[in-house]
């Protein structure tokens, strides 16, 4: 265990301020009920050094240099140098251009941080490593979530990978197929609660410490230092010029947690020279953050002072980001005013369409991560985003979590329910497959006849 008492939990709000010992397993303030950050003095960091240490590792053969979460491990330094780290090579994902999806956005070009080549396809495995890594300190054998489906599979495998017990809890009907799958396959003991993902939070928070199981949701602040490193990768990878946007897709608001801490960080160590801005897209009908902000604005608030935004009953097909009720929304208004960003909606024939922009760019993605370029989009429009900015737009999970959304939408059968209505998704840039029967003859004129 960290006994550094340099490393420490402290309260998010800075009235209260109360600290705590790493190795209490605390995940709100016992004095006022926020959440809690974990801070380190990081004095004595050479950035210009460090940042050859971390182009150094690339070439080592250390299972911690072979993780793009603890290749970066001075920036989390909350395990001390003998813990055992449960890796699965997470990180290391691509930072790809791409002509065809920036221009869609009205961008010459735009960069997407690829998170879907992660080991079980999400930004969430980034996290994971960090969080069950502290679970095994902590001496834990069993290990939680709750979850729309790709923390569910990360912890699965996570947990499986560092032989302790996983329990998932999983709100029934509301994942993709993909996600369930992966999390039985990993072995997880998985709990489908007849609930949406807020009631099902609602109902298993507290019982999980009292069953000696250790929580792994973004509540849990070691999972949002792993996160952090998303960002320290991407910055690398664009040799540490920042660009002017980072646009990512928001649920429950652990990721803009980490990213905005991540770019505070980084800015005050001198690893860069601006802070880019943060854009957080939600879904028109899960947009919880996007209406807390909208409202603070026109009353004149401060949006941390005001009551915990709830969506009573979120819609989106893109089910990753289905949460009425996000836990770290109070992180994400902090992060979003020191990163000077913004909160966008999107509606579910932009995600659509956005998602099949970047399938025909090469790259694919699952529903939610295509808000990123939606978002992009409507900003470039609305002149929010110049138009010749610099975009990293983060992909945050795979195209084959959720094959069944992809097939509906290219065979023209996509639809969205809220409450009373359906809408149609209208297939705007559907691939729809051919069938032919077994003829050379008619199969060379359909070639002929399709090809350009
Ligand atoms: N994109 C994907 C693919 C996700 O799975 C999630 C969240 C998000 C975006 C939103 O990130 O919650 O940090 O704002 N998925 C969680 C889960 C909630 O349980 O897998 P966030």
């Amino acid at each position: 265990m960290n006994t550094d008492p340099k490393t420490f939990l402290r309260c998010i709000d800075t009235a209260c301020g109360a600290t705590y010992p790493i190795d209490q397993v605390l995940f709100e303030c016992d004095r006022c009920g926020n959440l809690l950050d974990i801070l380190y003095d990081l004095t004595g960091i050479d950035a210009s050094a460090l940042k050859q240490t971390f182009l150094q590792r690339k070439l080592s053969r250390d299972p911690r240099d072979l993780s793009g979460v603890w290749r970066f491990r001075e920036l989390i330094p909350f395990l001390p140098p003998e813990a055992r780290i449960i890796s699965l090579r997470e990180g290391n994902t691509p930072l790809l251009p791409s002509r065809t999806s920036g221009e869609y956005a009205g961008l010459p070009l735009i960069h997407f941080k690829h998170q879907g080549f992660n080991p079980t396809g999400s930004f969430k495995d980034n996290g994971m490593t960090a969080g069950v890594s502290q679970g095994a300190a902590l001496g834990r054998k069993s290990i939680a979530c709750v979850s729309t489906g790709n923390t569910s599979a990360s912890l699965a495998a996570y947990a499986s990978y560092g032989g302790m017990q996983a329990v998932i809890f999983i709100p029934v009907g509301h994942i993709a197929a993909g996600k369930l799958a992966q999390s039985l396959d990993y072995g997880a003991l998985t709990i489908q609660v007849e609930a949406n993902f807020d009631g099902t939070w609602q109902v298993v928070r507290n019982v999980l410490e009292q069953a000696g199981i250790y929580l792994l949701n973004s509540v849990n602040p070691f999972r949002i230092e792993g996160q952090k490193t998303i960002i320290i990768e991407a910055m690398e990878q664009l040799d540490w010029e920042p660009p002017d946007w980072i646009v990512l897709p928001g649920g429950n608001l652990g990721n803009t947690s980490a990213f905005g801490k991540g770019l505070r960080e980084l800015f005050d160590l001198g690893f860069l020279s601006r802070m880019p801005r943060l854009a957080v897209i939600q879904a028109e009908g899960a947009a919880p953050l996007h209406r807390l902000l909208r409202q603070a604005a026109s009353e004149g608030k401060d949006p941390a002072e005001m009551c915990p935004p709830v969506i009573a009953d979120p819609a989106t097909l893109a089910s990753a980001i289905k949460i009425g009720a996000p836990v770290s929304w109070k992180k994400a208004v902090r992060e979003l005013a020191a990163t000077k960003g913004v909160c966008e909606i999107v509606s579910e024939q932009e995600i659509a369409d956005a998602k099949a922009v970047i399938g025909r760019s090469g790259i694919g993605c699952e529903p939610a991560s295509a808000a990123s370029l939606a978002g992009t989009r409507k900003l470039v429009a609305s002149g929010v985003i110049a138009p010749d900015a610099n975009v990293v737009a983060v992909l945050t999970g795979n195209s084959l979590k959720d094959t069944d959304y992809t097939l509906a939408y290219h065979q023209g059968e996509l639809k969205f329910t809220s409450g009373q209505r359906t809408q149609p998704i209208e297939p705007r840039m559907a691939n729809q497959p051919v069938v032919v029967p077994p003829d050379s003859a008619q199969i060379l004129t359909l070639l002929r006849k399709s090809l350009h």
